[in-house]
């Protein structure tokens, strides 16, 4: 029998997805703290593997694994095709927008400088809103834009807010909530239907209980 591929995102969200699969009995010795990317649960024809969370959804996409477990960050910001199966509960955070206190967002004459990792998503919402914006792309380190002068606001994941405090930036506006979810291959989910339902049921019923 084929093993059932399962992607998880390096990081806060891939310990808590171990925890979680460890959880409902599947591959003990799974360890994000670990140089090894590949762990396979034999018993249960099951196997994990640890990837950057920006490239969750091209294992998924590309079917060299059936599953994933990435932030909604991540699905918003590219062009998907898969399912997006369940909403795991954690790895909450939010979209914000910040920056130092009372910068203006919207005003008919201004393009706003916005820094982030979220190029997609920040023009979609700031063109949603008629504000013109210059986005200026990060892959990192995104606070220190408005500290230097690169951007007059950033917009990113804010979690405990500790990372903006520490830098004397505050939200200016929430966006959206974010958590973890269960993305599915398409071909996978009719292919591997059972496997994959019975996993979910699983998931769902630890969440409940
Ligand atoms: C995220 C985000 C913020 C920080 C927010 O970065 O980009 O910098 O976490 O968390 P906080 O509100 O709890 O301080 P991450 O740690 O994922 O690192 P990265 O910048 O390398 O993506």
């Amino acid at each position: 029998m084929d093993y059932l591929k399962i992607a998880l995102a390096k990081g806060r969200i891939g310990k808590e997805a171990s925890k979680l699969f460890k959880g409902i009995g599947l591959c003990d010795s799974l360890d994000p703290d670990s140089r090894k990317l590949i762990f396979k649960d034999e018993k249960n024809k099951i196997s994990f593997t640890y990837v950057k969370s920006s490239d969750v959804i091209t294992y998924v996409q590309n079917g060299v694994a059936d599953l994933g477990v990435v932030g909604k960050d991540e699905i918003l910001e590219r062009e998907t095709d898969l399912y997006e199966l369940y909403d795991l509960g954690f790895g909450k955070c939010k979209f914000a927008i910040a920056g130092i206190e009372n910068q203006k967002l919207y005003a008919k004459d201004q393009v706003l400088k916005v820094a982030t990792k979220y190029p997609k998503v920040t023009k979609k919402y700031f063109a949603a809103r008629n504000q013109k914006i210059k986005v200026i792309k990060l892959n990192g380190s995104v606070e220190l834009a408005p500290l230097v002068g690169l951007a007059d606001v950033i917009v990113d994941l804010v979690e405990t807010g500790s990372t903006l405090k520490a830098n004397g930036l505050n939200v200016i506006e929430e966006m959206f909530p974010i958590s973890a979810r269960l993305i599915c291959n398409r071909v996978s989910y009719r292919f591997k239907y059972q496997l994959i339902a019975q996993l979910l049921a699983e998931l769902k019923e630890m969440e409940e209980g």
